[in-house]
């Protein structure tokens, strides 16, 4: 990978399967100079038809498909993910409703490099099996009355990885799963998401900083 620039943005590659409303919140949060310090250079995608691939289309951003099944094997999908980010130079992943799993060898190639949201208070609902709706309706079938979204960074544990940012959500009596995930997406994920992405590009940079001794000051 060639030397980045002490002020060149973080080069944040976007890991979708299905809607997008994450990614989209990142591409909204990049225009409105909420994600400044780094800038989504890749989106990719473990499915075909995940419609995030659209909105990225529609705002100009660079795609790929790694599909697992697909793949041979893990191996094989791995290899596609990371033929696309040396093809990017990507130096920060975001998982933004990302559904297939990524190995321990992966993981360890990139720490504090990887951050994922997920739609609960970890480490409530959380870890193998609790992906998209299934997390509300397990929130809504123990009767807790309040919940939220996580974004962390991620490690070899699924779920288990420093927590960078959390914010609650309330439940309400009628919530449904359905009503309940639209509610922590609008209060807290599409929020939360983009603040850590720039809470961690500004680490990024001043890493490179620290690397070649130069102060950054970055207007705050
Ligand atoms: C989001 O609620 C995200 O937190 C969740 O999937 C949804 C994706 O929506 N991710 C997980 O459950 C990961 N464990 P989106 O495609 O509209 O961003």
């Amino acid at each position: 990978m060639k030397r980045k620039k002490v002020t060149e943005p973080v080069r944040i590659a976007v890991f979708v399967s299905g809607g997008g409303t994450n990614l989209q919140a990142l591409i909204d949060a990049q225009r409105d100079g909420i994600l400044r310090t780094g800038k989504i250079e890749l989106v990719l995608s473990s499915s075909r038809d995940a419609y995030a691939l659209t909105r990225a289309n529609d705002n100009g951003i660079p795609t790929v498909i790694v599909a697992r099944k697909e793949c041979a094997d893990q191996g094989a999908f791995e290899d596609g993910i990371r033929a696309a980010l040396a093809a990017h130079n990507i130096e920060l992943i975001v998982l933004a409703g990302f559904m297939s799993i990524l190995s321990e060898d992966f993981v360890r190639e990139w720490p504090r490099r990887i951050i994922n949201v997920h739609p609960s208070l970890i480490p409530s609902f959380c870890g193998k099996g609790f992906y998209g709706l299934r997390v509300h309706e397990a929130a809504l079938a123990k009767g807790v009355k309040v919940t939220g979204a996580t974004v962390h960074f991620v490690n070899e544990i699924p779920d288990g990885g420093e927590i960078i940012l959390q914010k609650s959500v309330a439940i309400h009596k009628n919530d449904t799963p359905e009503s309940l995930q639209q509610q922590v997406m609008r209060q807290a994920e599409w929020l939360l998401l983009p603040r850590a992405a720039e809470q961690v590009s500004l680490e990024i940079l001043s890493a490179r900083a620290v690397s070649t001794n130069t102060t950054v000051f970055n207007g705050t």
